[in-house]
């Protein structure tokens, strides 16, 4: 494919994964007529670009009239880049990667250039900064120096929202993680040990190729990541929200259920995934519904088998089975007394390959102390 083709058929963020892919093919498009930079002494700069070019800790880049990367601040590149890329005579849509959209870019550039518009734009992005780690930001772009009533240069201003926005979905989700636990038997403490268990392995598996996961193409998979980390450590946690729909006459019988309660009982990992289809992370609508799957595929909602991609359990479920079972044995419920700590680690192990991950129970294994040491730290007593 020509990185023409490339560009024109480039819709989102996850078609230029990789920033030097995008550079590369922006670089096509750059008619590049280097002006200099506007001097602080020069009389004619406005007073803004004067005032904001020294602040340190806001991203700013400068554009030039053909929307032409002629700035950047330090806040930015720490922001923002990775090493070795060159963003200095680029065009703007280098910053982000969203920008690589053709309808998008069009768009901006005739409100950058409309009067109307007061040649300002702003919109929120999403994209990959630095060590690959998403973010949320607001990017603001104002004119700066007029001539012939055209803005001469243009400053865009960048504010990383990442941390503002995580904590609002987490207070909305975590209420309803809270309410789900009013009428399960499951303790605070039960889904605090699972998102450390889950964290544990999944901080084991960083970086190493034979571990991938997907965000929104099966077909784009990366390694283990920080952000997949972090995710797992807040979302395994939600694993059983779908219980809510599910009746205390059989989260609470004491006793076996009978196959018409264990089909109502099967229900809660579609219900977790219909609760938690708005989450921007997909991470946890699938932790919520692939927990109970298997690796020979018996598990259930949906059979699913192994770890391919696109068929499979995805890594995050294949990670939260074992946490979730790992601490279901440790445990007192109303149908068992607590297995043993060896007892338990047995189980796990020799259901490597048909229950559980047969590489991650290898994982696993290296872990069991640290497993322990969670499980005494957290205790529900
Ligand atoms: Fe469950
Ligand atoms: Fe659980």
């Amino acid at each position: 494919m020509s990185d023409k083709v490339l560009l024109n058929n480039a819709k989102s963020f996850d078609d230029f994964d990789d920033e030097f892919e995008l550079l590369e093919v922006i670089d096509e498009e750059v008619t590049a007529e280097v002006k200099p930079l506007p001097a602080e002494s020069d009389s004619c700069i406005s007073s803004l670009w004067l005032e904001q070019k020294n602040r340190l800790e806001i991203p700013l880049v400068l554009l030039d009239s053909k929307l032409i990367i002629r700035w950047r601040n330090d806040a930015f590149r720490a922001f923002r880049e990775t090493e070795g890329l060159e963003y200095n005579g680029r065009p703007f849509h280098a910053l982000f990667s969203s920008f690589a959209d053709p309808v998008y870019r069009e768009n901006l550039i005739a409100t950058l250039k409309n009067p109307e518009s007061g040649y300002g734009w702003k919109d929120r992005v999403v994209g990959r900064g630095q060590e690959h780690r998403q973010f949320v930001a607001d990017i603001n772009i104002l004119p700066l120096e007029y001539k012939e009533k055209a803005p001469e240069w243009y400053l865009a201003v960048i504010t990383d929202v990442t941390e503002h926005q995580k904590s609002i979905i987490k207070a909305n989700f975590e209420s309803i993680l809270k309410a789900s636990l009013l009428k399960d038997e499951d303790t605070g403490n039960h889904i605090k040990r699972v998102n450390a268990y889950s964290q544990t392995i999944a901080s084991e598996l960083k970086g190493k190729y034979q571990w991938t996961y997907f965000v929104d193409n099966p077909d784009d998979t990366m390694l283990v990541d920080d952000d997949f980390i972090e995710n797992i450590g807040l979302l395994a946690a939600f694993h059983d929200v779908g219980k809510i729909g599910t009746p205390e006459s059989i989260l609470l019988k004491n006793g076996e259920l009978n196959d018409d309660e264990w089909a109502v009982m099967k229900e809660h990992p579609a219900n977790g995934a219909l609760i938690l289809d708005s989450h921007p992370v997909p991470m946890a609508k699938r932790i919520a519904r692939s927990h109970h799957e298997r690796w020979d595929g018996t598990g259930y909602p949906y059979s699913l088998e192994g770890d391919d991609p696109k068929w499979g359990i995805p890594l995050s479920a294949r990670i939260v089975a074992i946490a979730d079972v790992y601490d279901a044995l440790r445990t007192r419920r109303p149908y068992k007394e607590p297995f043993s700590e060896e007892k338990t680690c047995n189980i796990i192990i020799s259901d490597a390959g048909s229950h559980f991950d047969p590489g991650l129970v290898e994982v696993f294994k290296g872990l069991k102390e640290e497993f322990n040491r969670i499980f005494l730290s957290l205790s529900d007593d």
